[in-house]
């Protein structure tokens, strides 16, 4: 069993799955613990859509992709990026980029390779579940909380996980599109979707998942005082 340390360190975002599934006692598991995340007010405001059925995967899948194709560039309830990307933030995402890219010798200039690589996060990585995190639309309604919550709740699943031997991807491809998600999913008008996070075997032969970014020295996010 990892201690809380080796599964902060061992967690990383994986691209490329196996084919092999999540067996349901495993998710549930996994989302009962991380259903004891702290919130505030005790809220638990999170709503999550564990959805290992292929046809229902594709759907979500096929649907983001059509909009895609058709120039959408979005269809959200919450806007995850920052809109006006400043330093360090933007030299940071520039960099974690341009590692991803030099990895798997794709041009950082060439659009198209780019898109249809950003596509394969809705193709699911090959994973076969997907966790869709969705809050209230109430929650979120002049305030902001419930994203600390449910952030914590994104590490938490992602921790578990790794008690499992699972590995992780967080989405925020995903909260770009995340009316269409609601849409396939017939989620209640009252939900809106966060994020979803791919869970599943990493393909530990696939070069992508190879791929660890580096972190900025502590004393660059940290101020002892
Ligand atoms: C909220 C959130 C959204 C993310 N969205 C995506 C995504 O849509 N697709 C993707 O491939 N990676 C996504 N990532 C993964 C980040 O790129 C990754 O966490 C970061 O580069 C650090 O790498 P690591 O997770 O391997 O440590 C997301 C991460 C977070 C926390």
């Amino acid at each position: 069993m990892p201690s809380v340390l080796q599964a902060l360190k061992t967690r990383s975002s994986k691209r490329a799955y196996l084919t092999k599934p999540v067996p349901k006692d495993i998710q549930e598991k996994i989302l009962e613990a991380a259903g004891m995340t702290p919130s505030g007010a005790n809220m638990q405001p999170w709503i999550t859509y564990a959805v290992s059925d292929a046809k229902t995967l594709k759907n979500i899948g096929d649907a983001i992709i059509e909009k895609m194709d058709a120039g959408i560039i979005n269809n959200q309830f919450i806007q995850y990026y920052p809109v006006n990307w400043v330093n360090p933030y933007k030299k940071r995402r520039i960099v974690t980029g341009s590692g991803l890219y030099k990895l798997l010798d794709v041009d950082r200039k060439d659009n198209d390779a780019r898109i249809e690589m950003w596509k394969d996060n809705f193709r699911w990585f090959g994973a076969q579940t997907v966790f869709f995190v969705f809050t209230d639309k109430a929650n979120i309604d002049g305030a902001e909380g419930v994203f600390i919550d449910c952030g914590a709740y994104m590490q938490s699943i992602m921790l578990a996980a790794r008690e499992f031997d699972l590995d992780t991807c967080p989405q925020g491809s995903t909260t770009e599109f995340g009316k269409v998600i609601a849409k396939e999913l017939k989620a209640p008008e009252n939900l809106a979707l966060l994020y979803s996070v791919v869970i599943g075997y990493a393909d530990d032969n696939a070069k992508i998942n190879t791929y660890q970014p580096s972190r900025v020295a502590l004393k660059d996010t940290a101020i002892f005082i």
